[in-house]
């Protein structure tokens, strides 16, 4: 039984339905968990950060996973990992920017369906204003370098620099100078920017008189916003991401119909069409502005351009043949959805055979600009699920696709759990499982470089989020697991906990204290770097 989504976007607004609607349920899966927690053979009472590590000193009561810090303290070094390696961490300018209806800035689809549905967001009120980034940025700039990184993953707002998403509707010019300052800023402190052109949010204009990505038209508006990116800031930015997690979009809001601003009645059929339209129409966004970038950019500015997707390990839920090709189908209709047409030019077969004719058709000339249209791949990564063959769609939910025929589960068949339940990420914590991924890519897209553009954990059952203690044992697992993947031989070129300060995680709003420097709604927005920011610091700076 399910209590989480694969999927961070999702996740903690899945999870209180789901509490709310089956709390007998939860409780008992959670019970049961726990009781296979305890009685593990690695089980301690207590662990201690000594003072000179982190500067504070904590007990933990329960964690058991936490284990012997100091030997996640120090594995992996830094220095064991390639010289001009990027460690960074990320944000997207929706999630903390603020400043919603000034500088200039047209409406977003986000500012929209939050006014129109305030109950259902958490923090709905913070919407405006968020993080106020853009007034703080400077300030902001300073924590990153506080940290000790070489990178900083930034998206920019497409609403900023062209409010009604058209360059024929006006280029905002304090918007664009809005990013020039902050790239400059980074620059200057030596933090490498790594830019995404479109992460979830774009202009109402484009939703209200195209219907989003659900036409094809949006292509050439999405090459007028890259071009004039390129153009601007091309000269100092070296890596750019397209388009972020475009599965997670289809999934959520086009297949499952969370906030969906043109619904399709498929619930009852299950036959459901507008998400492969969608991330259809997101590769062919990628695509043309990867050409663009490569014809009229590449040469001068010497940058590399590539695309971001959601990433799990599906394991299979039983040794039996049936799950084990149920995992190998959930992989296909998640990664390959995206990986396989901008490697080689077309779906997973697999795809075509179960979708049939809602799946769109590339034709030969788009095919041609699609294979090979990326020169990275980057992978969000958070946590990992068993697969379960299942036939009737009835029974797949949450964010599944109903298409795959499969299920994805956090127990397996014999009730064991993959890796370990943090309880106040309330995630299922695999590190393996982003080994594995790296290893999928490799040897199934000819050994890409891949950043690892998102992977953390949030921290939102502790009462103090300054203590988040437990991140540090997921992200040095996690970490441990790059290196083992680049000592394989998978060309990782970087590594970004998601967040580096709290972030708006739309429904979910603030409530998940998702960010490495905590920022104080109660104190004047103060930031502040979390416990496990300060590690990531020391395992940075030795
Ligand atoms: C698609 O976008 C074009 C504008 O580029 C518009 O004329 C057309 O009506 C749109 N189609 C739909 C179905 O919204
Ligand atoms: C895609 O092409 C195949 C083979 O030509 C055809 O059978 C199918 O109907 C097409 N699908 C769509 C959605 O046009
Ligand atoms: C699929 O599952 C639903 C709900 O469990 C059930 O009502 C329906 O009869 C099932 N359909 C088939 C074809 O087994
Ligand atoms: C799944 O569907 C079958 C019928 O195909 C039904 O018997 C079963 O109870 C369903 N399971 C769940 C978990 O809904
Ligand atoms: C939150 O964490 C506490 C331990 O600090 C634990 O007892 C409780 O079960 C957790 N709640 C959830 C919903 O995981
Ligand atoms: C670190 O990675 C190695 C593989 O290189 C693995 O054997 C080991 O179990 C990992 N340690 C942890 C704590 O994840």
């Amino acid at each position: 039984m399910e209590i989480l989504s694969p999927l961070r976007f999702w996740k903690t607004i899945l999870t209180i339905l789901y509490v709310a609607l089956f709390p007998s349920l939860s409780a008992r899966v959670q019970d049961s968990h726990l009781h296979k927690t305890f009685s593990s053979s690695d089980f301690v009472t207590s662990f201690r950060l000594s003072t000179a590590q982190i500067g504070e000193t904590t007990t933990s009561p329960y964690d058991s996973s936490l284990g012997d810090l100091q030997k996640f303290y120090h594995f992996p070094k830094r220095k064991s990992f390639p010289p001009n390696f990027l460690f960074g961490a990320g944000t997207s300018a929706l999630q903390v920017e603020g400043a919603a209806s000034q500088g200039g800035r047209g409406p977003g689809i986000w500012d929209d369906r939050i006014n129109r549905n305030k109950g259902a967001f958490i923090d709905g009120d913070k919407f405006p204003t968020m993080i106020q980034h853009y007034k703080r940025y400077k300030e902001d700039v300073q924590h990153l370098k506080y940290l000790g990184i070489n990178s900083y993953r930034m998206s920019i707002s497409w609403s900023r620099v062209l409010p009604d998403g058209t360059i024929k509707g006006g280029v905002n010019q304090e918007g664009v100078d809005f990013y020039n300052h902050l790239i400059d800023e980074l620059l200057e402190n030596g933090i490498t920017p790594f830019v995404t052109i479109l992460h979830f949010d774009y202009p109402l204009a484009i939703q209200k008189n195209l219907h989003g990505f659900l036409n094809s038209s949006i292509v050439n508006y999405f090459k007028d916003y890259c071009e004039l990116l390129f153009k601007t800031y091309g000269d100092r930015v070296k890596h750019w991401t397209t388009v972020n997690e475009p599965q997670i979009v289809g999934l959520f809001t086009y297949m499952h119909g969370y906030d969906n601003d043109d619904p399709e009645p498929c619930q009852a059929t299950k036959l459901c069409k507008q998400a492969y339209t969608v991330v259809h129409n997101y590769i062919l966004c990628h695509a043309t502005a990867v050409k663009l970038y490569r014809e009229k950019f590449q040469a001068t500015q010497g940058g590399e351009i590539g695309l971001v997707i959601g990433s799990e390990s599906f394991e299979p839920y039983s040794s039996k043949s049936e799950d084990v090709a149920a995992a190998e189908r959930l992989t296909d209709f998640f990664i390959g959805w995206i990986l396989d047409p901008v490697v080689y030019g077309d779906y997973p077969k697999i795809m075509r055979e179960l979708v049939g004719n809602r799946l769109p058709n590339f034709t030969e000339d788009e095919k041609k600009m699609v294979a090979g249209s990326t020169d990275f791949i980057g992978i969000n990564y958070y946590t990992s699920h068993f697969a379960k063959h299942e036939t009737n769609k009835t029974n797949i939910t949450l964010s599944d696709n109903y298409d795959a025929l499969a299920r994805s589960e956090d127990f397996n068949a014999e009730g064991k759990a993959l890796g370990y339940l943090d309880k106040r990420g309330h995630t299922f914590v695999y590190s393996e499982g982003l080994y594995n991924i790296l290893q999928h890519i490799k040897k199934e897209y000819q050994n890409p470089k891949i950043y690892i553009t998102e992977n953390g954990i949030p921290s939102f059952n502790i009462t103090n989020p300054l203590k988040d203690i437990h991140r540090i044992k997921y992200l040095a697992t996690h970490l441990n697991y790059t290196k083992a993947a680049i000592d394989n031989g998978v060309r990782v070129g970087g590594y970004f906990v998601w967040a580096a300060f709290d972030t708006f995680e739309f429904r979910a709003g603030f409530s998940q204290n998702w960010g490495i420097i905590h920022v104080d709604f109660n104190n004047n927005l103060k930031r502040s770097p979390t416990i496990a920011g300060k590690w990531y610091k020391r395992f940075l700076n030795t």
